[in-house]
Parts: C-alpha cells; structure tokens; sequence
C-alpha cells in the first residue's frame, strides 16, 4: 500500500518509466477484460477474510464486480475498434462509475474491505488520507501524487494504475463547519475532489519524461467515521415520522446537513453504513478470517518448534478486550501482543510442543 510513499519510491518509478512504454499492451489489462466474478462470487471469496458487515460487503462486491465487469467489456469492444489501441480504447470507453461512500467507525473494516476486494480483483489499491487535501489546498497536486501511487502501485503499468481503486480516507474530516460568522473550508477541497472523482487528466513529470494520466476509470470509495451523523438522521427521521434503523434511512440530505457538499456526495452515490463490530464478529475475526492475526502469531511461534494454542474462553477475552477499547479491530493485535509478550520472549529455546493460553491468562497479562 502506498499509504505514505517515501522519496526512494517516487524515484523508483523514474527507473520504471523506461520500461513502461513497452508495457502499453493489451496484455497488462487483461485481467479486466476477462474479469468474470458475479457479484454473489466476489462475496463470497470476501467472506473468507471480512467478517460481518453482511450489507456492506454485499454493497461493495455488487458496485465492484458491475463497474470491472463494465470496464472490462468496453474495453473488449472498444479494443476492436480502435484496431487493439488499448490506450486509445481507454479514452473512448465512457464507463458511468458508480463511486462508494461507506460510513462506520473506526476499525470495522472500511478499508479493509476494499483491499481484499482489489486483490480479489486483481487491480491496484492505494490509501490517500484526505486530511492531507486540506494541507496543500491544491487539488491538482494531490491528484497527481494519487496517480503516482497507482503507478507504483502498478508497478508501473500505466493502463493497470488507471484501472486501479482508490480509497479516500476520513473524508468526514473535510466536512465544512457552519460557525456562526464564516464558513469553514473544507467547502474548497471538496469542490476540488470533483473533477477527481469524475475523471481528471494529469500530466506527471519525470526528469524529461512526461505521461498523462486519468482517472476517468478508477474506482474511487470514501470513508469515513461521520460522527454526530446518527443524530441528524435519526433527529430527521423523527420529524418525518419514520421508523427502522438509522443506517437505512441515510440520504444525501443528511450528508449535507454534515457538511458535505451535495454535489460531492452525488459523485458518490453508491452508500452504505457498516456496524461496529460486536464480541462475536471480534472472535470470528481471531478464528476465522484467513488474515486472523492470532493466525499470524500462531506461525511466529511455529518457526520455534511451539505450537500456540488459544483456548474457546481465552479467545473470547481477547475479543471483550477489543470491544472494549472502542478501536474496533484494530485492537486484537495489540492485546495480543501484551498477552503474548511473555511467552514470545522465555519460549523459543526453553519449549517445544504445545503451549496453551487461556482465560486467566490473558486476564493475568492484561490485568
Ligand atoms: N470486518 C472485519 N473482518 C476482518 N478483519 C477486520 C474487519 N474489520 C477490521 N479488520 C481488521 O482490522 C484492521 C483495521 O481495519 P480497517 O479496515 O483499517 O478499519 P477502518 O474501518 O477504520 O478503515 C484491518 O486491517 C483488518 O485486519
Ligand atoms: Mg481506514
């Protein structure tokens, strides 16, 4: 993930760039085109590794599956026309996206989700924190940089990194705040995203290289945590006289009411609110998710000939202590760490064989 790319990477593609016009092939998209998940399938492989957040994974797996499968068939047709121009075909194809915005606190699988979804899919995946927008002000700069990232991302292939996805990360950060006197912006950085989310053109510079780039085709997915939101739904659902849970009843109105420009929000228009993750979600993701961090610390322990094993009580705790900590499951890996941090240092060299943790434990080790 190119979450904070340092100076080394950015002059690693320079290096990359001569190999990248070579690489303008058919070949390079190919995955795209062939691309055949059903959006019941994508679930389904997503449910390996995301537990819970049902809806939202359903959501996603549909405006995922619909927008390559789309972009993969344009790009088929488009191809035979322009006489196996990829590059040309990519300009012509005018694929209506359907960008995401999900809604949930922190920790429950946001950009989660979207990462195994792009590896499902096998396109790249960067991580643009938004706050970073408000920074520099400079809209066109920030998209640039974006681009750079999927290029490495891409390693390079400049079809494949316009073809990739984008999560845009705390966009609830540059909601505007109505102050009594003056209206403070976010309001401009918002303008800006746009033409980003529609589709911008960006020339990118490298010494004496020069490459244009669009994100006319990626996939752009918001998220954030929209604290105070739930109330102004539920305050509106009240006045309308309407009943059921808050998280169906999310409209633009209410993102705007937020502070989110309406015209923003409509560049998003695929919504969908996930839960905070519950005990029994926390456990799950301990014992079956294919990414388990305890999975993780059970192969650490196995490279020194020890077998690591939780018992059903002691799993439990762990996740109580997670939910607890309100960070969702960001939290796991981190009790798991003060829980384990005695045996990881006094057991390799000391024990082979099995070593069992439970309850009291873990309560002893976070006491
Ligand atoms: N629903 C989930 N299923 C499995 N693992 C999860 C889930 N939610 C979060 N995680 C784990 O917690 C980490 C942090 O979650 P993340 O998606 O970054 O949270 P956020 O909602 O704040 O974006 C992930 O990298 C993943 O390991
Ligand atoms: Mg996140």
């Amino acid at each position: 993930m190119a979450e904070s790319m340092a100076p080394e990477s950015r002059l690693r593609i320079r290096e990359k760039m001569d190999g990248v016009r070579d690489r303008k092939t058919a070949q390079t998209v190919e995955h795209i085109t062939s691309f055949d998940k059903t959006p019941s399938q994508l679930k389904a492989e997503m449910d390996r590794y995301v537990i819970g957040q049902e809806r939202g994974k359903k959501v996603l797996a549909t405006a995922i599956a619909y927008h390559y499968r789309r972009l993969g068939a344009a790009l088929q047709e488009a191809a035979v026309t322009s006489g196996g121009d990829v590059e040309k075909a990519l300009q012509r194809v005018k694929t209506p996206k359907a960008n995401i915005l999900i809604v949930g606190p922190t920790g429950c699988g946001k950009t989660y989700t979207c990462e195994v979804a792009s590896r499902l899919v096998g396109v790249p995946f960067v991580v643009e924190d938004l706050t970073k927008f408000s920074e520099t002000g400079y809209v066109g700069q920030s998209t640039s940089d974006i681009l750079v990232d999927l290029l490495v991302s891409a390693g390079g292939h400049t079809l494949t990194a316009q073809t990739g996805m984008v999560y845009l990360d705390e966009i609830d950060k540059i909601a505007s705040e109505k102050t009594l006197t003056k209206d403070v912006s976010g309001k401009g950085v918002q303008k800006g995203l746009l033409k980003m989310l529609e589709g911008m053109e960006n020339t990118i510079e490298f010494g004496k290289d020069r490459l244009t780039l669009s994100t006319r085709h990626v996939l752009f997915i918001a998220g954030g945590a929209f604290d105070g939101l739930e109330e102004i739904v539920q305050k509106r659902m009240e006045r309308h006289g309407a009943k059921g849970f808050w998280r169906e009843h999310l409209l633009p109105d209410d993102l705007v009411r937020y502070g989110m420009e309406r015209q923003l929000m409509a560049r998003l228009p695929v919504r969908v609110v996930y839960n905070a993750l519950t005990t029994a979600n926390l456990r799950d993701i301990l014992t079956k998710s294919e990414d388990s961090p305890l999975q993780a610390f059970i192969k650490d322990f196995e490279a020194w000939g020890i077998r690591l094993v939780f018992t059903e009580e002691a799993v439990l705790e762990v996740a109580r202590r997670a939910e607890q900590e309100g960070v969702g499951a960001r939290g796991l890996t981190s009790i798991l760490h003060r829980v384990l941090l005695e045996p990881m240092f006094s057991l390799p060299g000391t024990h082979t064989g099995e070593y069992e943790v439970n309850a009291m434990h873990v309560k002893a080790a976070l006491a």
